[in-house]
């Protein structure tokens, strides 16, 4: 007999329910909201309502498209963190209810280590070679960029991360700066695809060993733009296909600079990326042309299993429940914290 295991997400603006049947996805349903895009990012206490009016339907769509009945379900899996507290609250009270109400056990997520174990949903009828352990995965998101040694399902071990802002961030925060509307990272690399990446350079902070810096880059495409703006009032316009290339271009070299190194010193070439920015397409580039050049064995997700969903954190239910490592009904969400 199949496990059905329902997913639900809501850590940050997509409010997301997914059906699985052991680790075949069956639906994943996402529900983006738009209400953010006037701000320029997203507005925590919009958030968790959005969530609120989102998860009934968004829910009752995953069980119907999945073509199974609530009382078919294994079990419930939800984030718990890290994300919006607002926003984390409305999932796990949902999911807690559920559980209650189905007598069926209720699993806690880590996100980040969902984001990354979405490379083991499989897409019914399709053929999917999976990650085999150990490999490295570079997880970069709008809150995270980290490259993490994975051991298992659930053992993992971070050893690199930012130590300012995370790689989603250095596209969002350089998009805005460039007028362009958030999230900015979709639009950088749509502008990029008809951009010279070495027009301009900017100035890339690096710090020794695995660990990530992009603060400065902000900074720096900041004081190149006031200097060439005051020459040039349309410059920003003029140039913006090259300046997204030139942004993108910095901000994917600086991954790709940690990743080889991580690879080096661990011995390890089975590599995988995750997360929002893993959406990348000269990210994705870089990665598959490491296939060629070093003999890596690279994962790419596909682009409904890179930026926040719930089948991934389904699956990553799945393997803790085969575990039979359930939470209480006192579980309460964190909005901080790693893996
Ligand atoms: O994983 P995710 O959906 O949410 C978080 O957990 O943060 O990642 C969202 C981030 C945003 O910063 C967004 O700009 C970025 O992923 N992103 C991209 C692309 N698609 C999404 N960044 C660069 N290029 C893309 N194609
Ligand atoms: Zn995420």
């Amino acid at each position: 007999m199949p496990d059905y295991i329902l997913g639900i997400e809501s850590s940050c603006d997509d409010t997301s329910a997914a059906v699985l049947m052991d680790n075949v996805v069956l639906s994943n349903v996402i529900a983006n909201q738009q209400v953010h895009k006037d701000f320029g990012g997203v507005v925590p206490e919009l958030a968790s309502r959005a969530h609120q009016q989102n998860i009934i339907p968004v829910i009752d769509k995953a069980l119907k498209i999945a073509n199974i009945s609530k009382s078919s379900l294994s079990a419930i899996a939800f984030t718990r963190g890290p994300g919006l507290l607002g926003s984390l609250l409305v999932g796990t009270s949902f999911a807690k209810s559920f559980s209650l109400g189905l007598n069926i056990p209720l699993i806690e997520v880590n996100h980040l280590k969902a984001h990354i174990l979405a490379h083991f949903v499989v897409q019914p009828g399709k053929e999917k070679v999976l990650p085999e352990f150990p490999f490295l995965c570079l997880t970069v998101s709008g809150g995270h960029t980290q490259i993490v040694k994975v051991k298992g399902y659930n053992e993992m071990q971070i050893i690199g991360q930012t130590i300012d802002d995370a790689a989603g961030e250095a596209f969002d925060k350089s998009a805005k700066i460039l007028g362009l509307e958030y999230p900015g990272g979709p639009m950088i690399d749509k502008y990029a695809r008809d951009g010279n990446p070495d027009a301009f350079a900017f100035a890339k902070t690096n710090i020794p060993g695995l660990d990530f810096s992009f603060s400065g880059l902000k900074t720096s495409i900041l004081y190149f733009l006031r200097d060439r703006l005051k020459e040039d009032p349309m410059f920003m316009q003029n140039n913006l296909a090259d300046l997204c290339a030139s942004i993108q271009s910095a901000i994917v070299n600086t991954l790709m600079i940690k990743l080889k190194l991580a690879s080096k010193q661990t011995g390890i070439t089975e590599i995988a990326i995750a997360g929002g920015v893993s959406a990348n397409s000269r990210l994705r580039t870089a990665i598959s042309d490491m296939h060629e050049s070093a003999g890596w064995k690279v994962h790419i997700p596909e682009f409904q299993f890179t930026t926040d969903n719930a089948a991934m954190i389904a699956v990553a239910g799945y393997f803790k429940f085969l575990e039979g490592s359930f939470a209480e009904q006192n579980v309460t969400p964190y909005s901080r914290g790693g893996i």
